[in-house]
């Protein structure tokens, strides 16, 4: 059986391990962190995601999937070995790639000749040749590959199993022909995986591509700043049909039935979170200055998203007369649905503007409270339902399209509230139904059809 190391028990990582470990790999998963050590080998990953703990499970239980703390334990045994550690941004917006290093010079020195050390985590174009320098410098003998990781939080299962296309680049050919063959055992047993993981099956014809490294480097953060800029520009678009008198929905479901264009992405909202958007986007950025390049359209990708949350809370305010003194409810703490992640929350966010303009702000997430009480301000108050995050509310913000919140009965809420402001920040409520309960609907960019 052949033995991979994988350096880094995050969300990449772990959703690697549980996959790699069920279809005919021995599996160590490296952390410094005990606590999530712990949970793996209890049968549980440390975060919320759809399948992957009945993968976990069956992994240590078949002793395929093995998480320590120590490198010696797997890397001098391992044939690959995977970095998925964190590669956080540094407050100037680059990437912070003290993990990145520090996880190959580590490894370096305990691994067999012809090793194939292949980088999961986001990193700057030019990162790989600086990693692959430093860890020649222990053992010579190795291939670097960079193989991007394209799973979204919520679906990373279905996204791993049914993809789009693997991206491998790196110097040697062969290194990166077998980093993909790894994939074409995933793709071999993803049937069997889903079923196993308990999600649906899906089918795609994912490709497999083959570039160098700086290529496989690129696509990564060029499709994840593509798409930032599908939402930005969305957004821009809402503002414009909130002037206009038109419906953002209406436009984006014409604009995207261009099949050069398509739908996904250009839905507007409160704007994009979570640990990847952001930190691509500035890192992306500190590139292009870097190598003497204007990616301006990036900043203004940016600018728009870091608008959002304040853009909404003012056409709120414009409703209410005034934020001061109202009690006010965020639903959504996460960054997005499906996901107990609340890095860069914009439903954080806006519970933190309104309870610094003076608002009472009661919050309920189904699985973000955790992660999200660091970052919300003291006097922002959290509860463990709907019900009373929105109870006596002047107003109740829906942050995150959780389907727990989008299929609440409507009546049922404006009976718990004081008074009637439902604002969508997701634009997922059927406006007329909204209505229909008595409540005073407002979406992002949605003016053209509740005026
Ligand atoms: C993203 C990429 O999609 C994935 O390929 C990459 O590997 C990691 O980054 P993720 O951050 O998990 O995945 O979430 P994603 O579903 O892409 O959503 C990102 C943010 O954009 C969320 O806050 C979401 O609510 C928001 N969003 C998304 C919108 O506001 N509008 C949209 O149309 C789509």
């Amino acid at each position: 059986m052949e033995i991979i190391t994988i350096i880094g028990a995050g969300y990449v990582g772990v959703s690697t391990a549980a996959l790699l470990s069920n279809c005919g790999y021995k599996v160590y998963l490296i952390d410094t962190n005990q606590d999530r050590l712990d949970s793996i080998a209890s049968g549980k990953s440390f975060f919320f995601e759809e399948g992957m703990d009945p993968l976990i499970a069956a992994g240590v239980q078949s002793k395929t999937l093995i998480p320590t703390s120590s490198y010696k334990e797997a890397v001098p045994h391992s044939t690959f070995i995977f970095s998925c550690v964190g590669t956080p941004d540094n407050p100037d917006g680059s990437s912070n790639l003290t993990y990145v290093f520090a996880a190959a010079e580590t490894a370096a020195g305990l691994m067999k000749p012809g090793t194939i050390y292949i980088q999961k985590s986001t990193v700057p174009v030019g990162t790989g040749q600086k990693v692959s320098a430093a860890i020649a410098k222990k053992q010579p003998d190795f291939s670097y590959v960079s193989n991007p990781e394209f799973l979204r939080e919520g679906t990373a299962l279905q996204d791993s199993l049914y993809f789009d296309r693997v991206v491998v680049g790196g110097e040697s050919h062969q290194a990166n022909q077998a980093v993909l063959d790894i994939y074409v055992s995933v793709e071999t047993a993803r049937d069997k995986l889903a079923k196993q993981a308990g999600i649906e099956t899906g089918h795609t014809n994912g490709a497999y591509i083959e570039t160098n490294l700086s290529g496989a480097e690129l696509v990564k953060v060029t499709a994840n700043a593509f798409l930032a800029l599908k939402i930005s520009f969305a957004n821009s678009i809402a503002k414009l049909a909130d002037q206009a008198g038109a419906d953002i929905i209406e436009i984006m479901d014409a604009v995207g039935s261009d099949r050069r264009i398509g739908r996904a992405f250009l839905n507007a909202s409160r704007g994009y979170g979570g640990g990847c958007f952001p930190k691509d986007v500035s890192g992306l950025i500190s590139s292009a200055e870097e190598h003497g390049v204007d990616l301006s359209i990036m900043n203004a990708a940016t600018d728009v998203n870091d608008s959002m949350a304040g853009y909404i809370a003012n056409k709120a305010k414009d409703i209410l007369g005034t934020v001061e003194g109202k009690r006010i409810a965020i639903l959504g703490l996460a960054f997005k649905a499906g996901t107990s992640d609340a890095r860069r929350s914009p439903g954080v966010k806006l519970a933190n503007i309104l309870d610094k303009r003076g608002a009472t702000i009661h919050c309920y997430d189904p699985e973000a409270t955790d992660e999200a009480k660091e970052d919300l301000r003291k006097g922002v108050q959290v509860h463990d339902s709907i019900k009373a995050a929105v109870q006596d509310a002047d107003a109740v913000f829906v942050a995150t399209d959780w389907p727990l919140f989008v299929k609440y009965r409507l009546p049922e809420l404006r009976k718990h509230m004081k008074g009637t402001l439902l604002v969508d920040c997701m634009n997922a409520y059927d406006i007329s139904e909204v209505e229909a309960a008595g409540l005073h609907y407002m979406g992002v960019g949605r003016n053209g059809n509740n005026q």
